[in-house]
């Protein structure tokens, strides 16, 4: 067993014996001595809450802890310095740590839809009760981000943020892509390897990168970008023929969540944001990123281009990440919870999504008849959409793709070009269209 520091040591709770939580448990155990001399006093896990306390774990508890299935056993015990919140979900989550800060306790979490959803109240509860919330985790697994954002980049206005966020979509998709695998057994094998949330449309629907984009939004910019008016398209439906053709173009298909700053006619600022599917360059960094990797690109004012890459999911680059906040709190380090100084932070100034800009890519399933390119290509002209590149591949029966790489337009323009097509009749299936990113 190892030395104690001799200083008192900072108790947790533990809510949630899971990926994460486990993986909290084995590096507290296996790190301790590093730990210890790192904060400054030893990290120890009294208590930990699950939900079936019957179940078989592959971790073994903590030294010492005990389980329970009752959360106020956790959030009243007066022993406990800090509630490591990693449970998931919104509501259960929502009044733990309710209960833990009308407790005394701090806060350390991962739950990137809890605070997403709900964050604000809870940053303002902490600062309330001059409480620590910390949330390292909750954003791009190991890379440290929030901490960057909120500390190392102050000297810097953010132009512009792009992220690969969710792990389990950027598997799939490199799965898709590298080894030809089936979208859902791509899936299956993220949620074996602990990538996927409990819920695993929150991934391939886009809301968990959402989550975490929503939670950038706000320490770069200092605004409340709320959740629900954030544009969000994930990866289910996007069938192995884009990727193919994309990778005809020199393109792979990820999963982004962008923010960045547009001028409005006003002089301020607007910030274009979202999470979709996109084409990007096989040479750029970000094209290159693979498997359950997560990976944010910045463009700082004053620092230039920034890439932080790492593993984005997983037992313990998740819960490494959760450690390092412990160890904020045993140190008594309070950064504010959005690097800004006010909790009450204005609301962001959207731009319209049909105002935002990119090239497309799109893939039309068109009748193959004579004249029929023509009257695609003018469909687009029409809208003002410009063709940069464009193939056609010979098809099956009467039907043939045509794909088409646009120059730069607006999502308007797009969207109409695209309707203007549909009304024609030619298609033979719905147009499948991305942007690409510039
Ligand atoms: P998980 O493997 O599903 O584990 C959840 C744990 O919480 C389980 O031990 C479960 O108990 C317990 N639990 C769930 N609901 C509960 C309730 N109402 N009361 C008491 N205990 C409850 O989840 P996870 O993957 O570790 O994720 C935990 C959190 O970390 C989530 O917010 C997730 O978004 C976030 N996160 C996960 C990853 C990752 O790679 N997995 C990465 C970054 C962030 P039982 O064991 O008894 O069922
Ligand atoms: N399900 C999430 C992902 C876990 O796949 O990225 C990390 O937040």
């Amino acid at each position: 067993m190892k030395k104690s520091s001799g200083t008192k040591p900072l108790i947790v709770g533990l809510a949630g014996f899971g990926t994460v939580g486990g993986g909290l448990a084995r590096l507290i155990e296996e790190n301790a001595e590093l730990t210890s001399l790192r904060a400054g006093r030893d990290i120890v896990i009294k208590r930990v809450l699950v939900r079936d306390a019957r179940k078989v774990r592959q971790t073994p508890l903590p030294e010492n802890a005990e389980l329970t299935t009752d959360p106020a056993v956790l959030t009243d015990d007066p022993q406990i310095d800090v509630l490591a919140e990693l449970i998931g979900g919104v509501d259960h989550a929502r009044s733990l740590i309710d209960r833990a800060l009308d407790q005394g306790k701090h806060i350390v979490t991962a739950n990137k839809a809890l605070l997403a959803e709900e964050g604000l109240a809870l940053f303002k509860k902490a600062d309330r009760k001059k409480r620590v919330l910390r949330y390292e985790a909750a954003v791009a697994g190991a890379i440290p981000i929030v901490q960057t954002l909120k500390e190392s980049l102050t000297g810097n206005r953010v132009i512009s943020l792009l992220g690969i966020l969710n792990g389990t979509s950027n598997y799939i998709l490199s799965e898709m892509t590298s080894n030809g695998l089936d979208f859902n057994v791509a899936l299956r094998q993220a949620q074996k390897l602990g990538y996927a949330e409990a819920d695993p449309t929150l991934d391939i629907d886009g809301h968990d990168a959402a989550h975490k984009l929503i939670l950038l939004i706000r320490l770069a910019y200092g605004v409340n970008y709320p959740y629900t008016a954030l544009p969000v398209r994930g990866i289910r439906g996007l069938s192995t023929l884009d990727i193919r053709l994309a990778g005809e173009f020199g393109y792979r298909i990820k999963l982004i969540g962008q923010v960045r700053e547009v001028p409005g006619a006003n002089g301020r600022m607007s910030l274009e944001a979202g999470v979709f599917p996109v084409l990007v360059c096989k040479e750029f960094l970000l094209g290159r990123v693979s498997g359950v990797y997560n990976a944010v690109q910045i463009e700082g004012s004053a620092a230039g281009s920034l890439f932080f890459h790492g593993r984005g999911a997983g037992d313990l680059p998740t819960a490494g990440a959760v450690l390092s906040d412990l160890v904020g709190v045993a140190r008594d380090e309070r950064a504010d919870s959005t690097g800004f100084a006010r909790q009450d932070l204005p609301g962001a100034t959207i731009l319209p999504q049909e105002k935002g800009s990119s090239s497309f890519y799109a893939r039309l399933s068109v009748k193959d008849r004579p004249g029929v390119l023509r009257d695609m290509a003018g469909s687009m002209a029409v809208e003002g959409v410009s063709v940069a590149q464009m193939i056609q591949k010979s098809g099956e029966g009467s039907s043939v793709p045509l794909v088409f790489m646009t120059h730069e337009t607006t999502t308007r323009a797009m969207n109409d070009s695209l309707k203007r097509i549909a009304d024609s009749g030619l298609l033979t299936e719905p147009a499948v269209c991305y942007r690409v990113l510039l």
